[in-house]
């Protein structure tokens, strides 16, 4: 049986386009039964509707920093889809213990650094700046601590002279399009 993921974006959706679009590969071992937005700008809505993917928009302003209520929506929009995995996909919510133990084992995130270095944001300037000759993309499993649940992969990409965070983060997000359904197809048949 198919695994039905959720997919949780909060902008252009270019992760959720590469894991729905491998998805679509009948051996894969999983569909993507739900995208997830925390807001309904999110340029990634339209892409999954023109996929002819179920959609739902939790915007968390609203809940004004009520994260446990912010969670208990998330939830009760996830009900009616029987939904097996997350995959966090450029979410840019921070989610609380309460929520992430529910998922414990059945939630993935996607992060542009080579972790355990620069977790949070601004991560491509963060590495240009220190000075790494190589910055990247992990994919793990998300537990209570923010980036650093167990990881799954990583792909290096180098710092060239002259790099900037835009040209850095953009030959990143290309690897990001490789790793993360590479890695979701391997957690669902592991
Ligand atoms: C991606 O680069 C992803 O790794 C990053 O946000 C971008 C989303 O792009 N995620 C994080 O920074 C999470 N902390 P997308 O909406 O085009 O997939």
């Amino acid at each position: 049986m198919s695994k039905r993921v959720a997919i949780f974006i909060s902008g252009g959706g270019s992760n959720m386009v590469a894991l729905a679009t491998a998805m679509r590969a009948p051996e894969f071992g999983a569909i993507p039964a739900l995208v997830l937005a925390n807001n309904a700008g999110a340029g990634g809505l339209q892409k999954a509707a023109a996929m002819g993917i179920a959609t739902e928009v939790v915007d968390h302003r609203p809940f004004k920093g009520d994260r446990p209520a912010f969670e208990a929506a998330l939830l009760a929009a996830l009900v009616p889809h029987n939904i097996d995995i997350i995959c966090l996909a450029g979410f840019m919510r921070v989610l609380t213990p309460l929520f992430i133990n529910k998922w414990r084992g059945k939630m993935l995130n996607i992060h542009p650094s080579l972790l355990p270095k620069y977790k949070g944001l601004h991560t491509h300037q963060r590495a240009i700046d220190a000075g790494d000759r190589m910055g990247g993309v992990s994919v793990h499993e998300v537990t209570a601590e923010l980036d650093g649940g167990p990881l799954l992969a990583q792909i290096k990409v180098p710092i060239t002279l002259g790099e900037t965070a835009e040209t850095l983060a953009a030959k990143v997000l290309e690897q990001e399009h490789l790793l993360y359904p590479k890695v979701l197809k391997t957690f669902v048949n592991r």
